[in-house]
């Protein structure tokens, strides 16, 4: 095995306190009224950037001091220094999408799963969605221990497809089931069931009735061939099946109901007419938020229930809002919900969602094995972590950033914690989330002395940015930006350093655009709002009085991206990043001042 020690930076010192800050959503994108975080009150994170380039052009005489705490850094110095020395780049914009992340193309946006596993890993893996294309592609998947496995139930019993419909690409894409469902017919399934959940949220609101139509006419021509394959239940995601973090197991509940017990409050003869008249009876209706539903026969009976000696395979390929169901799925003793009835099932996974517990313990394609994250790293070499978040976005800085890898490395060095989130209260209502409270947090674990990093998840530009709601979205935007002064407040307190950055985009773009970048207005007038991330850049700052003297932003690098990201912080917390790492964003010169 590989060493795990690291050296020290020669330049660089150690123990300094280094805040990490993830603001989740929150990417980079010229001005424009559906930049909502360009509308909102941001004044700490307009601080951290870059004095425009045209600001020193104009005034010979300008210089921002060099090596100042954030605070400084923004004062435009009139002094009359004849040799502007070339203020340090602190500020920058890294890649946070597409094949920068993993992630099949660079037309896939970011996402928070990707964001964290490369901010964390500071190595670049193929990820889940490119490892099942592979898969399917070769035919694999079907040669694979997880496929034989369910291939057993398909003489006597139901294969059942769970998962979110929609061509999304953060957590399942529709096209790799078309694939599985053509592939599982043609290998022996004879009885297909499939239990939608409508997207809305890494999509359009309202395509779901286009990607239930298009499910529908392929299950159709499985019919002509003769399989029995059919969509059983449905409902939105954020409100049946699909919750993280054990936020709320009622979300689960709903989903099982239908799905394994084939009870729900709307029972509707297809797919397509209860996604249809749910959203024309409620004008307030979307596809993230529908209510579950079961299809039932003409004698008002479910067409799929889960019963003893089915299949089931949930389709999703990322974990975080697959691991409860799976949990349900396979655990026998579960206290979290009622579930009834406990059906003797062969369950696979898309993926493996998590390997720390091995959940679930069949599945259908590898995940990627993220393997000597940062995290690992530093707790081999002694530095003491912090990290928190609010529940929904709680993973994202633990699980996430280690790889996937629930619990501590080290527990005597490790403390992560959780702030609850608020539950049923839709994000636009509550814009502000708990921000402000996971700040405190961090700035108390900051002024303790007990931590070397404290790494926080902000979420309320991409939670709140989510909903399409502009103004509340604004309002999310300020709060972050107050939880961040929060955070940089301390870091000045204790002499620190510290990491501004985000995971991918979302904020910075809240509307459906042309080919030509111009809001699409329908006759009306009206704009679509766009409630899922996009492909921008997102920034990185660097600072504080700990930062030495000398240190800039390497020049290059152009296209570095999140995973640059994970040796910085080695660097800033004095060590040498691995060799194997994406490379450092900055560099340290000695300088005379
Ligand atoms: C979600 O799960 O909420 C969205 O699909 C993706 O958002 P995230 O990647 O920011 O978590
Ligand atoms: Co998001």
């Amino acid at each position: 095995e590989r060493p795990w020690g690291l050296a020290e930076h020669g330049r660089l010192g150690k123990r300094k306190v280094v805040g990490v800050v993830v603001l989740d959503g929150w990417g980079e994108a010229p001005p424009d009224p559906f930049n909502c975080i360009h509308v909102a009150d941001t004044p700490t994170l307009d601080a951290l950037k870059k004095v425009p380039a045209s600001l020193f052009s104009s005034l010979t005489l300008l210089h921002r001091f060099r090596f100042g705490s954030y605070m400084r850094m923004e004062i435009l110095c009139l002094c009359g220094c004849m040799a502007w020395q070339g203020a340090p780049e602190r500020w920058r914009l890294i890649k946070a999408h597409g094949t920068a992340v993993g992630l099949p193309t660079d037309d896939d946006m970011g996402n928070s799963e990707v964001g964290h596993n490369a901010l964390g890993a500071g190595q670049i893996y193929a990820q889940g969605a490119k490892l099942v294309d592979l898969a399917l592609d070769s035919g694999k998947i079907y040669e694979g221990e997880g496929f034989k496995y369910i291939q057993q139930s398909f003489d006597t019993g139901t294969l059942h497809l769970i998962g979110l419909l929609s061509d999304g690409g953060v957590h399942s894409r529709i096209d790799q089931l078309q694939l599985l469902l053509k592939g599982a017919s043609e290998h022996g399934a004879k009885r297909i069931r499939v239990h939608i959940l409508t997207d809305g949220r890494d999509v359009l609101d309202g395509s779901s009735v286009t990607f239930v139509e298009t499910l529908e006419n392929d299950l159709a021509k499985l019919q002509e061939k003769g399989v029995d394959a059919r969509i059983a239940s449905g409902g939105g995601r954020m409100y049946v099946t699909m919750d993280r973090y054990e936020n709320d197991w009622q979300v689960v509940k709903r989903g099982w109901d239908a799905q394994v017990l084939g009870e729900a409050p709307h029972k509707f003869p297809s797919a397509l007419e209860a996604v249809k008249k749910l959203r024309d009876d409620d004008p307030k209706a979307n596809d993230q938020y529908l209510p579950p539903f079961v299809v039932v026969d003409e004698s008002g009976k479910p067409v799929g229930p889960i019963v003893d000696g089915d299949a089931v395979v949930t389709f999703n390929f990322r974990a975080d809002r697959m691991v409860m169901l799976a949990k349900a799925l396979e655990y026998e003793d579960l206290d979290k919900f009622d579930r009834v009835r406990f059906p003797r099932i062969r369950y696979a996974g898309m993926l493996q969602y998590d390997g720390e517990l091995k959940l679930p313990s069949h599945y259908l394609v590898a995940p990627p094995e993220i393997e000597r994250t940062s995290g690992e790293y530093l707790a081999h070499n002694g530095v003491r972590t912090y990290a928190c978040s609010e529940t929904v976005k709680f993973g994202h800085v633990t699980f996430f950033w280690n790889g996937n890898r629930s619990g501590y490395f080290n527990p005597n060095l490790e403390r992560y914690e959780e702030i609850p989130s608020d539950t049923g209260i839709p994000f636009n209502v509550q814009p502000r989330m708990k921000a402000v409270e996971v700040a405190e947090k961090a700035r108390d674990a900051i002024l303790s002395g007990k931590f070397d990093q404290v790494r926080v998840n902000i979420p309320n530009a991409d939670m709140v940015g989510h909903t399409g709601d502009l103004e509340a979205t604004i309002a999310g935007c300020k709060a972050a930006d107050e939880a961040v002064k929060i955070i940089l407040d301390a870091i000045e307190q204790v002499g620190g350093i510290f990491v501004v950055t985000a995971d991918h985009g979302n904020a910075e773009d809240m509307v459906k655009r042309d080919k030509s970048g111009k809001p699409i207005r329908d006759k009306d007038g009206n704009v679509q709002p766009l409630t899922s991330h996009t492909l921008n850049p997102v920034p990185i700052a660097i600072g504080g009085p700990g930062l030495a003297p000398g240190a800039t932003f390497r020049e290059d690098l152009p296209d570095a991206g999140l995973a640059n990201v994970a040796a910085t912080l080695i660097n800033l917390h004095g060590f040498e990043a691995p060799r194997h790492y994406e490379p450092t964003l900055i560099q340290v010169s000695p300088v005379p001042f």
